[in-house]
């Protein structure tokens, strides 16, 4: 049973590799897609080393001078795979209301027809798919190798890249094998890049397809990907598994998987709290969770980042809720990223770091829009991330970005100098506020606090936000982002709403105070088109703001939507930000307001089946209040 022969393909499972149903579906995936060979990745740095120079040699990586970026990777992809497909994407519960009307629907038959059968004569997808490649089989831990809030996933993938990214985004390696033993579970996702090589075929650099499938069976927890190479379309445990695969189990079994970054933030008198936060996609999760306190009048304050992206929260015996980070790495915006956006993550890129869809310097480093701001200058000549000679004057005349808008790099957390200690417990961080917030240059304020669970959850499922370079398709259209998992939740969305309405019977049973909500906005702006708000490490004025309302320090004023900030409870201090410019990013506009109501009509309306009623009744309240 250990190495069965598929139609001629040896599938060689390494001995310490025990679990049946692993050994028998690796061999069925081999014979469906037909890889030149296997490998399974055992996760060492001697492993992780040799495939980066596979990549070198065949052209995909480009090793960066080690002077200047020591065990630094570029890989430039195909211009047409750039960023998540949402389109693309795809949630296949048996039933199409259980995907709700924000997903991507087809019947789990016809897309297995599609994908792994054929019908009419016509070939599978899968069918072959990885002719004359490598199969990689990579086995990762989302969360601390056997947490119990962690959970495991094999991904089978024809991409190499794709296995030394796992390798720093995941806990990835031999080790998981012991924690899944002869019988434990784990989620099966199987990835392509969807371009099978003839026989003596040379490769190119980025190998897709343009046809794009990225689909999820939420009932037997499977995830196949095809077509694409690129960042969440392709890293099976980020999106598809920690967001829209673990939002089902958790509907199952109680807990929630949130676009969330979590962070520590500690005050001149040692007390900690743990803040976990929701914006969209590059609306600044990233910069946020690594952000470095103002230097004037915040001396004693700490920030420390425990994960920038996802975050799996669990409600405890003890009335409390935990969270963990499911990553080990991250998978963050390059452009806008410099010293005084975010120094944290700059130093985190210092070494062993893969660059993707960023420009190369002249000597052998990387540049992205954003560092001019460090050096005052922009470089004379680059490389941009399509290959093209790039200088200042060229992207005057044509408006050509040096980086792609969604370049991104792949780092370690143990790379970030403001990594917190409790990063990666296995039993998590206890969460004393939540906060969600979208990219929105007019009607939100920069801060609310919401004043019960219901009008949180409210705020998060009626939350709008201007779409950007992340996914495919218009930039700076305001849609409606619930929860900053528009994209992401695996799950109809008004079944996700109640199960966030449901997390506070569930904690008031044990008689705690749940975690305040509050909803921000970094990005109002002025007349003249430019931010208002400074945003960035200044966003901790807004944050201590939050501490001192869970202490009881600050008062607030009450509002039409929530309870804002009076002027005289920030603090200012090393800030010039006069009363008037504080009231343009904090003022509620009536007739902006209705309109916005209108768009929350809109959402409940393509939400009313199974939409909670209290959401309606929230909202008649707010808009009697705000319109009034
Ligand atoms: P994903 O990885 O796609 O989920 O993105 P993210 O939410 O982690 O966003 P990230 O922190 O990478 O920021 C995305 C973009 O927004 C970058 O270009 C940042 O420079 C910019 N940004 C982040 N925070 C702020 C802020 O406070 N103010 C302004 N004006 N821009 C910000
Ligand atoms: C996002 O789009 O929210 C990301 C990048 O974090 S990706 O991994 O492509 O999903
Ligand atoms: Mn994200």
């Amino acid at each position: 049973m250990n190495s069965p022969v598929m139609q001629g393909i040896n599938i060689n499972a390494p001995s310490y590799v025990k679990n049946a149903k692993l050994i028998a579906w690796v061999a069925e995936m081999a014979a469906l897609t037909k890889p030149a060979s296997i490998y399974w990745c055992d996760g060492s740095d001697e492993e992780y080393q040799r495939l980066c120079q596979q990549l070198v040699d065949g052209g995909t990586f480009k090793k960066l001078n080690p002077a200047k970026r020591p065990n630094s990777f570029l890989a430039c992809s195909d211009p047409s795979d750039v960023a998540r497909v949402e389109d693309r994407t795809y949630i296949c519960s048996e039933k199409k209301e259980n995907a709700g009307p924000t997903n991507n629907w087809m019947a789990p038959a016809d897309m297995r027809a599609l994908l792994q059968t054929g019908k009419d004569g016509e070939k599978a997808l899968f069918d072959g798919c990885m002719a004359g490649r490598t199969m990689y089989v990579v086995p990762f831990s989302m969360g601390p190798l056997g947490s119990h809030i962690a959970h495991v996933g094999i991904e089978l993938s024809d991409s190499a890249y794709v296995a030394v990214n796992q390798k720093i985004m995941t806990r990835m390696g031999k080790a998981v094998y012991d924690v899944i033993g002869t019988d434990g579970a784990f989620v099966p996702c199987v990835h392509t890049v969807g371009a099978p090589l003839a026989a003596g075929q040379a490769d190119v650099k980025w190998p897709c397809n343009k046809t794009k499938y990225i689909v999820h069976y939420p009932e037997t927890r499977e995830i196949w990907s095809y077509g694409s190479g690129y960042g969440g379309n392709a890293l099976l445990g980020k999106k598809c598994f920690a967001l829209r695969i673990a939002s089902n189990m958790g509907r199952d079994q109680g807990w929630l998987a949130e676009h969330m970054l979590i962070l520590g933030v500690t005050n001149p008198q040692g007390k900690k709290y743990h803040v976990a936060a929701a914006f969209p996609s590059a609306c600044g999760k990233t910069n946020f969770s690594m952000l470095v306190p103002p230097e004037a009048g915040f001396a004693g304050w700490k920030v420390t980042t425990i994960g920038d992206d996802i975050a799996w929260v669990k409600p405890h015996a003890d009335g409390k809720m935990y969270a963990i980070n499911p990553e080990a790495g991250y998978f963050g915006v390059a452009p806008g990223t410099n010293m005084h956006t975010n120094p944290n993550c700059m130093r985190s890129l210092d070494k062993n770091v893969i660059f993707t869809n960023v420009a190369l310097t002249d000597d052998g480093d990387v540049w992205w829009e954003g560092m001019e701001k460090d050096t005052g200058t922009f470089p004379d000549h680059l490389i941009d991330w399509q290959g093209n000679d790039w200088t200042p004057a060229i992207a005057k005349e044509t408006g050509a970005k040096a980086a792609h808008p969604n370049s991104r790099f792949t780092v370690a957390a143990t790379n970030n100098p403001a990594l917190d200690p409790e990063w990666d417990n296995p039993n998590g961080v206890a969460i004393d506020a939540f906060i969600f917030g979208g990219r929105r240059s007019t009607t939100v304020p920069l801060v609310t606090e919401a004043r019960t669970w219901m009008e949180g959850v409210y705020m998060a499922a009626t939350m709008g936000s201007e779409t950007t370079a992340a996914a495919v398709g218009q930039m700076g259209v305001v849609r409606r982002d619930p929860f900053a998992m528009l994209p992401f939740c695996g799950y109809n969305m008004s079944d996700y709403f109640q199960h966030w309405l449901d997390m506070e019977h569930k904690l008031e049973e044990s008689g705690h105070t749940l975690p305040k909500i509050y909803c921000v906005n970094w990005f109002r702006k002025g007349d003249d088109g430019k931010f208002v708000w400074p945003g960035y490490g200044d966003n901790m004025r807004v944050l201590k703001w939050m501490i001192d309302r869970l202490e009881g320090t600050a008062q607030g004023t009450a509002t039409g939507f929530g309870v804002a900030p009076q002027y005289s409870e920030i603090n200012w201090t090393g800030l010039d930000f006069s009363q008037a410019q504080f009231d343009s990013v904090t003022s509620l506009d009536k007739a902006a307001w209705k309109q916005e109501f209108a768009l929350h009509s809109e959402l409940f309306t393509q939400l009313a089946y199974h939409l909670p009623k209290e959401l309606e009744e929230t909202k008649a309240k707010l808009e009697a209040s705000l319109t009034a």
